[in-house]
């Protein structure tokens, strides 16, 4: 028999990976009437934002903004840097490498996918391999998924750098941190990525609609041996405006960038170091209480190997297929929304747990609940304690 009764009135939890639960702060920043574009407050606000945005991405370099989501930044990066008929090689971890690359087709690149299907991180011999065979140098940029959010596989980019390096190719180094900005360390300068893309609705906590590519001096000098770039994808005006709407090519996305200063605060207050340690602290608890949860031989963890999980997002499979109908049940009658399946064979049974942005201990707490909850309505097979796992590495 069913029960009648909906546990789901109350605070409803998003817990997928991205968008991410948005902070009151970015809320009430964003609740204001429609500023002036012309002159006053928005306009001067905007070089601490840019710079800010260049502090979370540890980089002294360039940051365009895009009235755009995580596709039209992958789409705006090629374009500055990438011209018809050359090569870009993707590695892929996951569906958003794919997407990536299909991305660079479309703009009339020749595409080379190394796949590493969607519970392997990279194996870079395999990449080294293909950069090696390349000796006319033919492929000109690496599109680098730093963690692809469908199989939550972290990558190591310092280590494509230094295969890059010791082969000495110079293709650039394109990262993608659409689902690792203010989650998971990245370090753009240190690690020596030549161009990296980003999105605000994940470790930056501000609701869908504008994102980022930061450009170093190598990809500037490739984009400007570019036989064209479109006017509107071109980072040049975007990087360095001399009048306001250049930031964006037209009107500003003024709401967003309230929100994104409210979020950039709250993450500098917080220390990015600081919020790089939390996220990972709430992962290895997500990760514990998993762990358990698998020896009961139904729930299985996407990524083996800890070092390549990410931080923010966590894939599982239930081998039994139901990773919907347990879905189905933290959303309606829990108010918990987990994330989909996404990328997989056998999508139907898997989910995942996004832990990104405005995520604390209590809430990490309370969406394993809903799970062992699920798992218990639906009489899924579990080790016991898993809850109690995570609560002794919260307590740590
Ligand atoms: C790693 C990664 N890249 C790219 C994208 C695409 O971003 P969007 O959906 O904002 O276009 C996503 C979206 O989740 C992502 O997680």
């Amino acid at each position: 028999m069913t029960d009648p009764i909906s546990l789901a009135q109350g605070r409803a939890y998003l817990a997928i990976p991205g968008p991410s639960v948005m902070p009151d702060a970015v809320l009430q920043a964003m609740h204001r009437p429609s500023p002036n574009i012309y002159d006053g407050e928005l306009i001067e606000m905007m070089p601490a934002l840019t710079r800010d945005l260049c502090r979370v991405a540890r980089t002294d370099h360039n940051v365009a903004i895009y009235i755009a989501n995580g596709h039209g930044t992958w789409e705006a990066a090629l374009s500055n840097v990438i011209a018809p008929g050359e090569t870009v090689l993707a590695p892929a971890s996951g569906r958003f490498t794919h997407g990536w690359a299909e991305m660079a087709e479309g703009i009339g690149a020749k595409i080379d996918v190394i796949d590493f299907g969607s519970s392997s991180a990279w194996d870079l011999d395999r990449i080294a391999d293909a950069l090696r065979a390349d000796t006319a140098h033919q492929i000109k940029a690496v599109l680098a998924v730093h963690v692809d959010t469908s199989s939550s596989i972290r990558n190591d980019i310092p280590a494509l750098r230094a295969v890059l390096n010791d082969l000495g190719h110079p293709a650039l180094l394109m990262a993608d941190c659409i689902a690792s900005l203010g989650c998971d360390q990245f370090e753009m300068d240190a690690w020596g990525v030549d161009v990296m893309v980003t999105a605000c609705q994940k470790g930056l906590m501000t609701p869908a609609g504008t994102g980022f590519v930061f450009f170093n001096e190598k990809a500037q000098a490739k984009r400007a041996s570019m036989p064209r770039v479109s006017r509107y994808w071109d980072w040049q005006p975007r990087a360095n405006p001399e009048l306001f709407y250049q930031y964006f090519n037209g009107t500003a996305p003024t709401h967003h960038l309230y929100g994104l200063r409210a979020a950039l605060d709250l993450i500098l207050a917080e220390g990015i170091e600081q919020v790089w340690a939390r996220h990972k602290r709430l992962a290895t608890a997500i990760w514990a209480a998993c762990e358990i949860w698998a020896q009961g031989g139904a729930l299985q963890i996407n990524v083996a190997d800890r070092r390549h999980r990410s931080h923010a997002v966590t894939a599982l499979r239930l081998t039994d297929g139901r990773g919907t109908p347990l879905r189905e049940f933290t959303e309606h009658k829990l108010g918990l929304t987990l994330g989909i399946g996404l990328g997989m064979e056998d999508w139907d049974g898997c989910f995942r747990l996004g832990h990104m942005g405005y995520v604390n201990g209590q809430m990490v707490m309370a969406m394993l609940g809903g799970v062992e909850t699920a798992m218990a309505a639906l009489d899924i097979p579990r080790g016991q304690g898993a809850l109690e796992a995570a609560a002794a590495t919260l307590a740590a």
